[in-house]
Parts: C-alpha cells; structure tokens; sequence
C-alpha cells in the first residue's frame, strides 16, 4: 500500500487535493498533516474524515521531531506539499511568516525525506506545488514557460520561490526523486474569503463594498480548483523525475472585468436588478509591489500528460458562487472572529 503525506490538506487546494486522493486511490493511505492556521479548516473534508484510508494530524511543518516520527511510523512513499502561507497581503505585512513556514518548512520537510529515503528512491516522489507568481510580472504579451526566469517581487512570491530552488537543490546534490508544478490562480470551493474571487463573492451576498486595487487593470489567469488537483494527480503518476510543469487555465481577465462578470451572475442568482451589485465596486489604494500579469504557457503538461482544464470560465465562476450561496454557515463560520480584524486592518472601508 502507498502511503502518502499531504500537507496542508485543510486548506483551499489541499482540500480538493485529499478528497481527489482519498477517494480515487482508495489503496493509498492518506496522512494529512496541517497546523491550521487561520486558513485551514477541517469543515472543508467533513465529507471524508471517516473514510478508512484518511488520516489527519495537527502539527508544523517546521517541526523536525514531528517530521520524523510521521514518516518513521507511516513509512510514506510520497509527499505532496501543499502547506503554506499563501496570502499576497499578509506576506507584505508579515513577511517573517511566510519565509519560516515556505522557505524552512519546505527545506525541513525536504530534510527529513532525505533521511528517510535511503532505498528504492525509485519508488519515490516528492512533489512541492507551487505557484506562477515565481517568475514576476509580465508585460501585455506573453506567457511563462517553465523556461522563465524567477523574478518573485513580493515576499510571498520570493518565498516560494526560494521553496522551489531548494527542492532543485536536494534533487541535484541529494538525487531526491522530486517534481514541481507552478500554477495559476486558483477558485472554487473552499476559497478562503480574503482571496479576490470569494471576497467579492461574500460581500456581494452581504452588500459590502467590493474593494478593487488600484484602477483594477492586473491581469489574472483563473483554473478551477478541481482541475489544479487532477493535474497534480497526472503529474504525481506520469510526470518525470526532477521536471516542472507549469498549469494554468489560458484563462486571463482583468480583476474589474473579473469583478463586473461576478456581479452580473450573483444579480441574476440573488435576484437583484441588473447593475446593482456593480453599485458596490469601490477602488482602494494599490497593493504594495503589485504584479501588472501572470500567464501561464502549460504546452508542456498537454504535450507530455494529456492534461487539459475540464472548464469552461463562465461555467466554474458559476459553479463556484452556487457553492457559496449554499455554505453560508461555512462563509458565515469563517468570517466571524479575526477575520473581522484582518478585514478591518486591511481595507478600513
Ligand atoms: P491556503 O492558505 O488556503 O492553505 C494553506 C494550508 O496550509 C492551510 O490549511 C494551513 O493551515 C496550512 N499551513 C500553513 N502553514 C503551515 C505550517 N507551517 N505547517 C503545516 N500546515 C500549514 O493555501 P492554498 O491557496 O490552498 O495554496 C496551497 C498551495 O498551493 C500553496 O503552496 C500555494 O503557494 C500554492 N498555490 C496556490 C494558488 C492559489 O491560487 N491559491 C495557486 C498556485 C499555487
Ligand atoms: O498566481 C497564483 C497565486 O494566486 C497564488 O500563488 C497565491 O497563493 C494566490 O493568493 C493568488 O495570488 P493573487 O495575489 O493573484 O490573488 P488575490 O486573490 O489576492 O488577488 C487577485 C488579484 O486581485 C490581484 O491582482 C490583486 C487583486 N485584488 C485582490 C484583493 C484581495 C484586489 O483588487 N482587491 C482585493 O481585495
């Protein structure tokens, strides 16, 4: 049986990520180790607690005891790592945070297989998931390519980026059997509300300003959640040892037109007459550093894996406020207690 390690399984991808797993692998014995932070939430795999081949402990990536007596227990074959802090704006407030979790859990992490998995690396994978936001910023034309150049700019994206050269690292001095996959914006489901997409989708429902960034030009290239967790699961089994592999939607919108799109649809469900929801788009001060666009080039993983988005934009945004029009007990649950104070501290409106 093979046994595998997620981390960061409570969160918003991880979520999708161990449902995918456990349920399609039912002969894998699943560990999910997160530390639910802020941003992870066990409400978010009620679905799948109970399922035989599922376990879930609470503990830091950072944690080189903890590491060590998981993997000497649960023997793991793989580990999918997906822990992390992720949030652009809280890296610009609280960058300290994001290098102890991203750069030394990740390097933690990669220590311990490293001690572990002496034999039949082989049958091994370590696969670190990580982001588009690596390679900077591009201009109006266009795409990264796993060829790109790293130039990360916020502390967020410097820090997995930093992740990602010492996952390359372990590969070329240590031979650790290792894959990366970069991927664009992700939204579905399970979206922690102080992302674009399911904040705009919250205060829409709530008749809260919708807070748009500069003059809302930026560009972002949006994959449903589900189709992030297939790719995962094709390059986890077929993808090559020591390669990355860019995922990405080829699916770019503006974050005004993504905003205007949001309140079109949420009028249509909610109700409300055409433009209302519109009323509420409010432009805030720029992010910090912000990054003008992010494209994602993902030949490489249709040539090679035969993987494609299974959804069309319009249909997943639809899916996706379905959702959180019937979970708002979950969206309530999240966005009582410090989420009021993150909210108040960063947009004051
Ligand atoms: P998230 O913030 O929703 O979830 C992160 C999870 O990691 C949470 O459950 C949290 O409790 C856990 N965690 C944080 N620090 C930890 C620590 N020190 N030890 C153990 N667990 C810890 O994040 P997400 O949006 O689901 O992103 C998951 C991964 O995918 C990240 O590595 C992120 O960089 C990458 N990624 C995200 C996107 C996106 O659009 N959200 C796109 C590309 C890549
Ligand atoms: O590209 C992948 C990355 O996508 C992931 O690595 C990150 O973990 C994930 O958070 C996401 O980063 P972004 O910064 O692109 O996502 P966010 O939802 O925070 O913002 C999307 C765009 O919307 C961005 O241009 C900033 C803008 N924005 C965001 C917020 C929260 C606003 O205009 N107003 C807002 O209130």
């Amino acid at each position: 049986m093979d046994s595998i390690l997620i981390t960061g399984g409570a969160g918003f991808i991880g979520s999708h990520l161990t449902r995918l797993f456990v349920t399609k692998y039912p002969k894998y014995k699943i560990v999910n180790l997160d530390a639910l932070t802020y941003a992870g939430n066990l409400e978010n795999l009620i679905d799948i607690e109970k399922l035989p081949n599922y376990t879930f402990v609470k503990g830091n990536i950072t944690d080189l005891d903890l590491l060590r007596k998981l993997f000497d227990e649960y023997k793991f074959t793989g580990v999918l790592h997906c822990a992390a802090e992720s949030h652009v704006d809280r890296s610009i407030t609280d960058p300290l945070a994001f290098i102890t979790t991203n750069v030394m859990g990740t390097a933690t992490l990669l220590q311990v297989a490293k001690e572990f998995w002496k034999d039949n690396l082989n049958e091994k994978v370590f696969y670190h998931i990580s982001t588009d936001e690596v390679y900077g910023s591009l201009g109006t034309t266009g795409f990264f390519t796993e060829k790109t150049s790293y130039d990360p700019r916020s502390p967020y994206s410097a820090s997995k980026a930093s992740s990602d050269h010492i996952v390359r690292a372990f590969y070329h001095t240590y031979k650790l059997p290792i894959k990366i996959s970069n991927c664009s914006n992700n939204y579905g489901p399970y979206h922690f509300p102080e992302k674009l997409i399911p904040l705009c989708i919250n205060n829409i429902i709530n008749n809260k300003p919708l807070p748009i960034y500069g003059k809302g030009e930026n560009v972002r290239d949006w994959l449903f959640v589900e189709d992030h967790a297939r790719a995962i699961d094709v390059i986890f089994h077929n993808g090559k040892i020591g390669e990355t592999y860019n995922i990405g939607g080829h699916n770019e919108w503006t974050n005004i037109a993504l905003v205007k799109e949001l309140c079109k649809q949420m009028d249509e469900k909610l109700g409300r007459s055409s433009g209302e929801s519109e009323k509420l788009i409010t432009y805030v001060t720029d992010r910090a550093g912000h990054d003008m666009r992010y494209a994602i080039d993902a030949t490489k993983l249709k040539d090679e894996l035969g993987w494609l988005p299974s959804l069309q934009f319009e249909e997943g945004i639809s899916k996706t406020i379905d959702w959180y029009l019937s979970n708002t007990k979950w969206l309530n649950e999240i966005t009582s207690g410090n989420y009021k104070n993150y909210y108040d501290e960063q947009y004051g409106i």
